[in-house]
């Protein structure tokens, strides 16, 4: 039995949670679903193998990129956890999403869960998530999760709607300011190549997927994005964000 996590995660949050979950697990292989110049075609799991799937909620959905990836990938009945994380308004239909992508692939999807973590645009809300507490509750559910791979099981009911919501970008493209040494970093670690290391101040519009991690990652804090939308998005979200979700787990 292999114990594989492959994980989508711009800014850490999902990988935080996402290595939560698999913390008991042994022996885990990570698999990075955010590397543009992977051949994400090699890999390759078995009826044996147990796999988590995680991705971040982007508006309600899962990064379409990550799911483009996840489709190269040949899951060949390996038994799979899709787990959404997402900054605390809400994940939608994140979850059945990435659990048809998943199938799709191969997978056979016994579990799914939702977990909380730091909102990547509007940091106040679910600052510091997954906490103490919750990697702790988040462990337990891998625990789960690995108990049920064991012994086999069926597809549990999975919150979201067929068909998914209208995908809607944030509008949110980070420029950096005088402070940018033109270092590249953010260039080559962009998932979708959005930025020309040439000219790393500014992102490709119609690439950009409003990730942030480039504005997350900038040794320099050069990285923006435009001041005046964020506060009208944070105002807009705080009746939705601010009291505390609970991590969910679907078994
Ligand atoms: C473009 C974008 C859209 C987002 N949409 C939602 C959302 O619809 N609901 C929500 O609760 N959080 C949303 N978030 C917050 C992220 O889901 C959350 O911060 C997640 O932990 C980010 O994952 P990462 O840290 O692995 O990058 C969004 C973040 C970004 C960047
Ligand atoms: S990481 Fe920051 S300093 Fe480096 S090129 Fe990008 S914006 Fe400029
Ligand atoms: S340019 Fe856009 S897609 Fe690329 S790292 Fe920055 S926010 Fe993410």
């Amino acid at each position: 039995m292999r114990c594989v996590q492959m994980i989508f995660s711009p800014t850490g949050g999902t990988e935080k949670a996402a290595r939560a979950v698999t913390k008991n697990w042994p022996e885990v292989e990570t698999v990075d679903l955010s590397l543009p110049g992977e051949d994400y075609g090699r890999y390759e799991f078995g009826a044996d193998d147990v796999v988590l799937i995680a991705m971040p909620s982007f508006g309600g959905l899962a990064p379409q990129v990550a799911l483009d990836r996840l489709a190269r990938v040949r899951g060949n009945g390996a038994k799979c956890a899709v787990a959404a994380v997402y900054g605390n308004r809400a994940y939608e239909d994140t979850l059945v999403q990435m659990a048809d992508a998943a199938e799709k692939s191969g997978f056979q999807v016994i579990a799914a869960v939702s977990a909380v973590a730091e909102h990547s645009i509007i940091r106040q809300y679910a600052a510091g998530r997954p906490d103490t507490a919750d990697c702790g509750q988040l462990a337990g559910f891998g625990d789960q999760i690995l108990t049920k791979a064991r012994a086999g099981g069926a597809k549990p009911a999975i919150p979201g709607n067929r068909p998914y919501k209208k995908a809607g970008g944030s509008g949110f493209v980070p420029k950096a300011d005088s402070a940018c040494t033109a270092c590249g970093l953010c260039a080559a670690r962009c998932p979708v190549q959005a930025i020309d290391p040439k000219d790393p101040k500014t992102a490709d519009g119609k690439r950009c997927i409003s990730c942030m991690r480039c504005v997350s990652l900038c040794p320099q804090g050069a990285r923006k994005v435009n001041g005046v939308m964020l506060s009208a998005a944070a105002l807009a979200l705080k009746k939705a964000c601010f009291v505390p979700k609970k991590n969910e787990l679907f078994l």
